[in-house]
């Protein structure tokens, strides 16, 4: 008993095997499978992949050139892709006082505390102080350039050696907007309820004393 199409197909081992006719009828019906003509089929799909992968290519670089200003991550609605390059927007007041807020908690409040209270002897209060609640003009030099030496906040001296530091200089380089925003937020927290700063006045002051390299001490400052 022969056995020649063992490991071709196990369907005609468990078959018929002992009837070599049969075996042979399925010999021949297995040999007409048509065979790909070789190389006879690529060509046109090769054409037709290149000419599709190139209309693709072409539009995405048609897209992104003509996108008209749309930006994924930003959907604007009211903004005209025209004119937009170099306006910035506005915050309204409370906005304001949000982003000011989260800027006090990743810094100011290291050092002048959840609450405002600051450390007695160490870091002066920011709750009920005359230099929050006071001058715009002074409160900004403050937080632009910094403030060393004795002090007075609320009628006690702080004579510690610790220094405020300067916001608009390394390793802070806090924008004007964002000097304007912790601002803001500080002079109403707290139990204060000063009106807001503007990033206009922030910008105004900062360039007024762009040469300022050092803090301030008390008596460099406007009184109030
Ligand atoms: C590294 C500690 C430190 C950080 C951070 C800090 N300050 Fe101060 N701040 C001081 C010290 C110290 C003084 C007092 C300086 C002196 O005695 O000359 C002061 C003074 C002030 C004053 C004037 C005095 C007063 O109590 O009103 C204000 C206003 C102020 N800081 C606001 C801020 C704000 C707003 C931030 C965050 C943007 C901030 N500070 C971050 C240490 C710090």
């Amino acid at each position: 008993m022969s056995a020649p199409f063992s490991g071709h197909d196990p369907r005609l081992e468990s078959a018929a095997v002992s009837d070599d006719s049969v075996q042979r009828v399925h010999a021949r019906l297995l040999q007409e499978k048509p065979q790909p003509e070789p190389g006879g089929y690529a060509f046109a799909p090769l054409m037709l992949l290149g000419f599709m992968s190139g209309l693709i290519l072409f539009c995405c670089i048609f897209l992104v050139h003509n996108r008209g200003g749309f930006d994924p991550l930003v959907y604007n609605g009211q903004i005209d892709p025209k004119a937009s390059s170099n306006v910035s927007v506005e915050l309204t007041v409370p906005e304001m006082i949000a982003k000011g807020q989260s800027a006090y908690a990743q810094t100011c409040i290291q050092c002048h505390g959840p609450a405002g209270l600051g450390q007695p002897g160490a870091f002066p209060p920011l709750a009920g102080s005359e230099w929050v609640n006071g001058s715009e003009e002074r409160l900004i030099r403050v937080l632009l350039h910094g403030l060393k030496d004795q002090i007075a906040v609320k009628g006690e001296a702080f004579t510690s050696s610790n220094k405020m530091p300067a916001f608009s200089a390394a390793p802070y380089l806090w924008k004007d907007d964002k000097i304007a925003y912790a601002l803001t937020y500080v002079r109403q927290a707290f139990g204060n309820t000063s009106g807001p700063v503007s990033v206009d006045k922030v910008k105004e002051i900062h360039a007024a004393t762009a040469d300022r390299k050092s803090e301030w001490t008390q008596a460099e400052l406007p009184a109030q």
